[in-house]
């Protein structure tokens, strides 16, 4: 997978993607991240990328066309269209089933806005998805490009060890994931459920779908209500 991050803040981007499983993903050619300066594709003698909103109102907008620029060249080095991803509060909010359908393409584009926003113009010509990383409104795109390059990258084919795939499923099936003990035995006080100390396996497996169960029915009731319907869907069940 090839990602193309434009920013104004190329060094966010290098910086996060440079390290851990991503950094190594990099390193050993499973993905590539390229975070390219919209800056330089300023038309301005001054490097100036943002003006005053027309129709007035604080903040400063991002021209379009430095932006236009910036997506045609890089469509230009890879030899071919991508999809043109906007990071904004307005797009739809990003889920797994989303991040898998986006880890079927070769490559992408994310785009970050700064300020008030960009030229509405440029956004109509270039964007072909709008999403958000949630309901909350951040000071510009980079961070929810990450959460996209991070998500996404876990279905690359070779970014994960088998070990890792394995690791953090806490939306498999739309269940949380049971809850992890190792050493010591007690801690705290606290003692390791004794199930798991059985050498039980069945027992193990039933413990943890129904801690699976319970803690999403207390921490994410709206996921849960989901799972449970398409269970019924699964099992034939009218309910
Ligand atoms: N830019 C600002 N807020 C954002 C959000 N919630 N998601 C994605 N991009 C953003």
């Amino acid at each position: 997978m090839n990602y193309y991050v434009l920013t104004l803040f190329p060094e966010m981007i290098q910086q996060a993607a440079g390290a851990s499983i991503l950094g190594r993903a990099a390193k050993n050619g499973f993905i590539t991240v390229e975070a390219v300066n919209i800056r330089d594709f300023s038309a301005n003698k001054h490097m100036r990328v943002d003006d005053y909103p027309y129709g007035g109102g604080a903040g400063m907008v991002m021209e379009a066309e430095p932006v236009y620029r910036a997506v045609r060249a890089v469509e230009e080095k890879a030899g071919r269209t991508m999809r043109v991803v906007y990071l904004t509060p307005q797009g739809r909010v990003l889920n797994q089933t989303m991040v898998e359908e986006f880890a079927r393409e070769e490559a992408l584009v994310l785009l970050c806005g700064h300020y008030e926003g960009i030229d509405e113009r440029v956004l109509e010509e270039v964007v072909t998805d709008y999403v958000s990383i949630g309901d909350y409104v951040l000071t510009g795109g980079e961070l929810g490009a990450m959460v996209m390059i991070d998500a996404i990258s876990r279905f690359v084919p070779g970014v994960l060890s088998n070990e890792e795939s394995s690791q953090f499923e806490s939306l498999q099936d739309n269940l949380l994931e049971y809850p992890h003990y190792t050493r010591p035995e007690i801690w705290h006080d606290r003692q390791v459920p004794p199930v798991l100390l059985s050498g039980d396996h069945k027992k193990i497996e039933e413990w943890r779908h129904q801690k699976s169960l319970e803690r999403t029915k207390s921490r994410r009731p709206d996921l849960f209500r989901r799972s449970y319907r398409v269970s019924c869907i699964w099992h034939g069940d009218e309910r």
